[in-house]
């Protein structure tokens, strides 16, 4: 789950260097996200955006469409497409889809998997014109809390249950979500029709951070409470998150520099979460099985791609090499993000990516974090068995 910014927002990232953040973090296939400038919600749009990447992306990739108010048509029969993005809540760009009607519509009649931005529209309005106070980052949680996206996720659900349709939720970060999916499930809801994501940002950062961080802690979701972090561990031990994804969704400094209601939402995650992750098998908190399944075969098997997920033959040889017990400092000017900055800096870690290589070829191999090599492949689009 990545936003690349291709088409329209290069300035903040690019195939290139968002390639480059990917390969440096272990990561051999991206998702990108429709809200790109023209949005994905369109034939036209997509095929203008696959023949620019085509050209540039040194990792293998697909893509998301966007749902739009009045796009339902266009998209249904889609069949190269990862899956339909739904945003039930505003974020970043203006695909937004906050009609009941239309969003039964998507659920009722659009082929390929449903993945939900699962934050209320209403429910964040609401929120907004009761709050009364001075607006500085940390109130970003207290904008955007946990009920707007428990409003979402039971409407969504609600029309899942009806149509018995296949269903992704993206970047789950709060216990009442997972209590929601929970009491779902014990009302029959098919568990083989949901999936769910969990982001590096919610595993391992609270709203404690906005103290040193201010608006480069901003994203949406919000960051959340600690006891809500909690649960997403929880919720990977028991297994009901199906899958750890990153939302690297760079935004430049100078932009989150601004007051807190002119910064946009959106942190760099792609080059991090192997690392985190791996420090975190160091802390027992999982096993390195667990981070092959929650980063590669779970993704692989929930969208339906062909020959990727396991190490074996005629499955392609997308390879991240790690040590283990390297010890180093996450650090900006490490970042091959062009936006330059992670929300984990000065964070100390143990476990580093040492090469990636993507359709067995070797594309990157560390040396110092800054001249590291990488090769010249590109790489190509997912295929889908369905
Ligand atoms: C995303 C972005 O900047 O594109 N921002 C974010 O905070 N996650 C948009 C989104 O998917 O919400
Ligand atoms: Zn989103
Ligand atoms: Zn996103």
């Amino acid at each position: 789950h990545v936003h690349f910014r291709t088409p329209g927002a290069e300035q903040k990232e690019d195939w290139l260097t968002g390639s480059k953040a990917a390969l440096a973090g272990g990561v051999t296939t991206v998702f990108d996200m429709p809200n790109t400038n023209p949005p994905t919600i369109n034939r036209q749009n997509l095929e203008l955006k696959r023949n620019l990447v085509k050209e540039k992306s040194l990792i293998n990739y697909g893509f998301y469409a966007g749902a739009a108010l009045d796009n339902l048509n266009e998209v249904k029969n889609f069949e190269d497409v990862v899956a339909i993005k739904i945003y039930m809540g505003s974020s970043t760009g203006n695909l937004l889809v906050d009609d009941l009607a239309v969003l039964e519509g998507f659920v009722s009649e659009a082929k390929p998997i449903l993945a939900i931005h699962a934050e209320s529209e209403a429910c964040l309005e609401h929120t907004l014109s009761e709050f009364k106070g001075e607006f500085t980052p940390s109130i970003h949680s207290k904008l955007r809390p946990p009920r707007c996206a428990e409003e979402a996720l039971r409407n969504i659900l609600n029309l899942a249950l009806k149509y018995k349709k296949r269903i992704h939720i993206c970047h789950c970060s709060t216990e009442l979500e997972l209590k929601v999916v929970d009491e779902f499930l014990n009302r029959g809801f098919p568990k083989e029709l949901i999936t769910i994501e969990v982001t590096p940002h919610h595993l391992f950062l609270s709203d404690k951070i906005y103290e040193s961080l201010g608006n480069f802690a901003r994203v949406n979701p919000p960051l959340r409470s600690e006891s809500d972090r909690l649960a997403m561990w929880k919720g990977i031990e028991n297994g009901l998150v199906t899958m750890i994804a990153t939302d690297h969704a760079p935004h430049l400094k100078s932009e989150k520099e601004q007051e807190y209601l002119k910064a946009p939402s959106g942190l760099t995650g792609v080059q991090t979460m192997l690392p985190l992750l791996l420090n975190a098998v160091n802390e027992n908190k999982l096993s390195i099985l667990d981070i092959a399944n929650l980063n590669s075969f779970a993704p692989a098997k929930s969208f339906n791609v062909a020959s990727k997920g396991l190490i074996e033959v005629g499955y392609d040889a997308d390879l991240a090499v790690i040590d283990l017990d390297k010890l180093w400092t996450i650090k900006n000017e490490n970042i091959y993000s062009k936006c330059g900055w992670t929300p984990f800096a000065n964070m100390n870690v143990k476990g580093r990516v040492e090469k990636t290589l993507v359709n067995g070829n070797l594309m990157f191999d560390y040396i110092d974090g800054i001249n590291d090599y990488f090769g010249d492949h590109l790489g190509s689009e997912v295929t889908f068995s369905r």
